[in-house]
């Protein structure tokens, strides 16, 4: 054994031995040599070998067996049984690592932070998109399935599920949907994924190859917009106006593979597309040999017009794959959603999502299927859509009284959001608005990010689920003023 270091010699002896000890080389049991063999071997005198010896026995290293001699300990200090790190030197630096051309692409895609973050947590009045009205959720009636679920495990529930989710959640899923969104589908259709995102990358693994030409809407949910072009497909952005997607302005010509498409609430604009609309573009899909995928993202709630049966339940050709989710009516931290599509996809779909993560979390979808089955859920949907009614009346009347005609508002007729062009303010004025309002408890998105080509003029986007009516007044009201410190928000002038 060699000393190393500097120090007087009992504790360069000390630290040599403690670190042979907790690198394995003396291991616990052994035998340490006699004090005196040991001040023999190295040189040393034996009072310095005492001493370091001492030094062990005192921090618990060794024990020492009267007539016997000093050994290792069996149990090292507390201290000392995190692994033990040698000194090393600096690593050199590593390469940066060669990434996939789909990682590649999804760097290229992620601008972060995204203009859609919160700027800061915890504001007083957040509009924030994407969250529900977590405070109306009805815990008790959540936390009593758990409970008795939980008290009634099954080894069945122990084990791996099936990749297309637990059947009677599937039944539960299409038996809702049939009735409710006008969906033709049967449960053996149905496949349960972590959340329409998931299903969105999903169908884009399931039709898309690199090259690939697949429609959106312009604007378009960034999540979706980001999932096509990961997979490397060429984005054809069509516009949409007050009734969705704009078919009309399709294109014609060239291979289409898929159009994505939010018919029940446009996102983020809001627009409502009409029967006809959905029968022109089911036509155009036919025509052009492209699948449709729906995204069902919130038409539960709607207001002031009868709901419109979903594009899936026009389709007579098998084109349509139909993505929704429990995150706009119950939570989305519960990361469970549903994709519907045409009996021959399913298998395929069934081993995409096996590959992925084998199934969604078996407990969570046993207590949401007794959620449903027992009829909370619907309960609670109706509960939501009058309290939601409730907060979109505030909010459009908060705005109608602190901006007036300087807001142009867009979008309520359904869901839980609505978009709000400022007459008069620059698009680039929208960073520094967001700021001062967040300053102030008020935190708003721009609408800016889900456009391939942002517009002029300044859109921010207002969800009003989780807010209480007196906040979404008193939030609007603190908008108002932090908008009149930007001059040109004052001067009237028409929409661009
Ligand atoms: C239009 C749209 N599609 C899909 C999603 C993804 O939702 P989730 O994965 O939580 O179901 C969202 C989330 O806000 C959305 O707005």
């Amino acid at each position: 054994m060699t000393l190393h270091g500097r120090g007087p010699l009992n504790q360069r002896l000390f630290q040599g031995l403690r670190r042979s000890i907790l690198e394995g080389r003396l291991a616990p049991g052994v035998r340490l040599p006699s004090t005196r063999a040991l001040a023999e071997d190295l040189g040393l005198s034996r009072n310095v070998v005492l001493m370091a010896f001492d030094k062990l026995l005192d921090e618990g290293y060794v024990e020492a067996r009267v007539g016997s001699g000093t050994y290792v300990s069996a149990a090292l200090p507390d201290a000392a049984i995190a692994p033990w790190r040698p000194r090393r030197r600096e690593a050199p630096l590593a390469p940066p690592p060669r990434l996939s051309a789909h990682a590649r692409r999804v760097i290229a895609l992620a601008p972060l932070p995204a203009p859609t973050a919160p700027l800061r947590s915890g504001l007083k009045y957040e509009f924030r998109y994407g969250l529900p009205a977590i405070a109306d959720f009805p815990s008790e009636a959540w936390s009593r399935v758990i409970a008795r679920r939980a008290r009634g495990l099954r080894i069945t529930s122990l084990r791996y599920g099936r990749a297309r989710g637990y059947q009677p959640l599937r039944e539960a899923i299409a038996e809702y949907v049939t009735r409710a969104r006008g969906i033709v589908a049967a449960a053996d259709q149905v496949v349960v994924v972590n959340g329409s995102q998931q299903a969105l990358d999903l169908v884009a693994r399931l039709l898309l190859d690199p090259g690939d030409r697949v429609v959106v809407e312009e604007p378009c949910y960034q999540g979706a917009r980001h999932v096509f072009a990961a997979a490397g497909a060429r984005l054809v952005p069509v516009p949409v106006d007050e009734a969705g997607l704009d078919v009309a302005r399709l294109p014609r010509r060239g291979a289409v593979r898929l159009a994505y498409v939010t018919p029940s609430h446009q996102f983020p604009l809001g627009g409502i597309m009409p029967p006809w609309r959905r029968l022109e573009l089911l036509r155009w899909a036919e025509a052009i040999g492209a699948h449709v995928l729906e995204d069902d993202y919130d038409s539960e709630f709607r207001y002031e017009s009868r709901p419109v049966e979903a594009v899936q339940g026009l389709d007579r050709s098998g084109r349509v794959l139909y993505a929704g989710t429990f995150s706009k009516v119950l939570f989305p931290s519960l990361r469970i959603g549903y994709l519907i599509v045409p009996t021959g996809m399913v298998p395929a779909v069934a081993a995409l999502k096996f590959l992925m993560d084998m199934h969604t979390t078996a407990f969570e979808q046993e207590v949401l299927a007794d959620f449903i089955v027992e009829g909370h859920f619907e309960r609670y949907l109706r509960r939501s859509r009058t309290r939601n009614a409730a907060r979109r009346a505030a909010l459009l009347a908060a705005l109608d009284e602190h901006l007036g005609d300087r807001v142009e508002v867009v979008g309520a007729n359904a869901g839980v959001h609505v978009v709000v062009w400022l007459r008069g303010v620059e698009a680039s004025q929208v960073e520094a608005i967001r700021h001062r309002a967040a300053a102030q408890g008020v935190g708003i998105n721009s609408v800016a990010p889900h456009y391939l080509h942002p517009p002029r003029r300044a859109g921010l986007l207002f969800g009003y689920a989780c807010l209480s009516e007196r906040d979404i007044r008193a939030g609007v009201a603190i908008l108002s003023r932090v908008l009149r410190e930007f001059p040109q928000a004052l001067r009237r002038r028409p929409s661009a």
